[in-house]
């Protein structure tokens, strides 16, 4: 077993309290909500996690995305706290506050376009996207949106039809919303055998152009939706070259682009908006997870024309950009400029693709090993590891990688993955990170991988 200076364990994972709430979950909560990590958490600090047992876990997960910050950074709690003190709620159609116009100016300054923009607030991201498609829709006079296979854009029925993967998210859940139609995106690593990079992403754009000759007219198509790293569809980076061409065919078009940034978005890819280093200009972004470091907030940032085009009372919601949430979201993004958080995920990217290389090499070396990394790839700290059975024949290592995961959990670390084919172990560890407490838990990754590769 490994030294750890960060990770304690006091008892087995799960500890005999942890083993009692799960017990009291079966009995109350719908199945369908399963439990990643069998354990209860009783705090949190920074990328540290400790559950009710007492066990410290380092945590890479940071709530799918949400915690860029860290968990209960003391600026954040002393926000939240003295905005619930304040008052909780009015619906700001109803009566505003500053905190929201403050938070929209903010993000209007930041994003790409030298245009002038507006924002408006939502609890979840979907609520976020489908909105986005609002905008869209009323703006273009159109009804057709295009979605890219590999997508994810969450779990509302319109999202669910966005979304590209079937199982859990679509299968069973139909009818879906209409008037989606799905492109292929470049997903690099699986091209056909024997085309090149530069093929495959000619490929994907000219497939696009032909969806608009035997799917739909452009001129029946309001937008076209695009993460620019794809998140839950394996942390695929869209190509610069790929991103270049859609937005011209969109533009030739008077097509809308939508870049879903709820995942890649608050630095997590070494720029404030993953757009920025991709060279797009999206005409509506959608903010989501670390906007208000896992208070419900998302956010819609758009071309004002675009965005005062729905209306009077057309677009809003109870709960809305909630006081505390926006309170918590100025308080975010102080603390990113404080640290330079969005420096540093450049930094932590460096650690995780040294240390995913190296475990490469490693488990290349291991005779007759039963895992191998196909692909270390992302932007910034959205690192993925997409893992295969054999680096010849790519197949996906899903059943490994659920070992690996489990492995790791039993040992401190909170690990979770994505892809297509859930074989891909995906990094979205808080960005304020130490270094010393990142390199302890890519040990246990590292030794998790090579017991797996064994067959132990
Ligand atoms: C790119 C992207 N879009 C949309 C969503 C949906 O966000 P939410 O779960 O907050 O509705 C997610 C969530 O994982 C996401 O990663």
């Amino acid at each position: 077993m490994l030294e750890t200076k960060f990770i304690r364990l006091a008892t087995g994972i799960p500890g005999p309290v942890s083993q009692g709430l799960m017990a009291r979950k079966e009995q109350l909560i719908a199945d369908a909500f399963s439990i990643h990590v069998p354990v209860a958490i009783a705090e949190a600090q920074g990328a540290l996690i400790t559950d009710v047992d007492g066990n410290v876990f380092i945590d890479l997960a940071g709530g799918l995305g949400c915690m860029n910050v860290g968990h209960s950074h003391p600026e954040v709690v002393k926000a939240i706290q003295e905005a619930a003190a304040k008052f909780t709620h009015t619906d700001f159609s109803v009566v505003m506050y500053d905190s929201y116009l403050r938070l929209a100016d903010r993000l209007v300054a930041m994003a790409p376009g030298a245009f002038p923009k507006k924002a408006c607030f939502f609890n979840a991201g979907a609520e976020a996207v489908e909105n986005a498609v609002k905008f869209a829709r009323k703006f273009t006079g159109r009804r057709a949106i295009i979605a890219l296979e590999g997508a994810f854009h969450g779990r509302t029925n319109l999202t669910m039809a966005l979304t590209s993967k079937v199982k859990p998210y679509k299968e069973g859940f139909g009818p879906f919303a209409p008037e989606i139609y799905r492109v292929p995106a470049p997903y690099t690593y699986r091209r056909p055998e024997g085309m090149s990079e530069a093929e495959h992403i000619t490929m994907c754009g000219d497939a696009l152009e032909r969806a608009l000759v035997t799917m739909v007219a452009p001129s029946e198509t309001a937008a076209i939706i695009v993460e620019p790293v794809q998140g839950e569809g394996g942390f695929v980076p869209l190509h610069p070259d790929y991103l270049k061409r859609v937005q011209a065919i969109a533009r030739k078009h008077g097509i809308l682009i939508i870049a879903d940034e709820i995942q890649t978005g608050y630095g997590r890819t070494g720029t404030f908006f993953a757009s920025e280093q991709l060279g797009l200009e999206p005409d509506l972004i959608c903010v989501g997870k670390s906007i208000a470091a896992g208070l419900p907030l998302s956010g819609v940032i758009g071309r004002t024309e675009i965005m005062d085009a729905p209306g009077d009372s057309t677009i809003g919601g109870t709960y809305v950009g909630n006081p505390i949430c926006c309170a918590a979201a100025n308080a975010v993004l102080d603390v990113m400029e404080a640290e330079g958080l969005i420096a540093r995920a450049d930094e932590v990217g460096v650690v995780l693709r040294r240390r995913f290389a190296a475990l490469a090499e490693r488990l290349a070396a291991t005779p007759g090993s039963r895992l191998h990394v196909g692909e270390v790839r992302g932007l910034g700290a959205m690192i993925g590891m997409e893992m295969v059975r054999d680096p010849g024949t790519r197949e996906p290592a899903a059943a490994q990688v659920g070992q690996v995961m489990a492995k790791c959990i039993s040992r401190g670390v909170i690990i979770v993955k994505c892809g297509i084919y859930g074989n891909v172990l995906r990094m979205l560890v808080p960005l304020m990170i130490p270094m010393d407490q990142l390199n302890e838990a890519l040990d246990v990754v590292e030794q998790a991988c090579s017991e797996v590769a064994e067959g132990r």
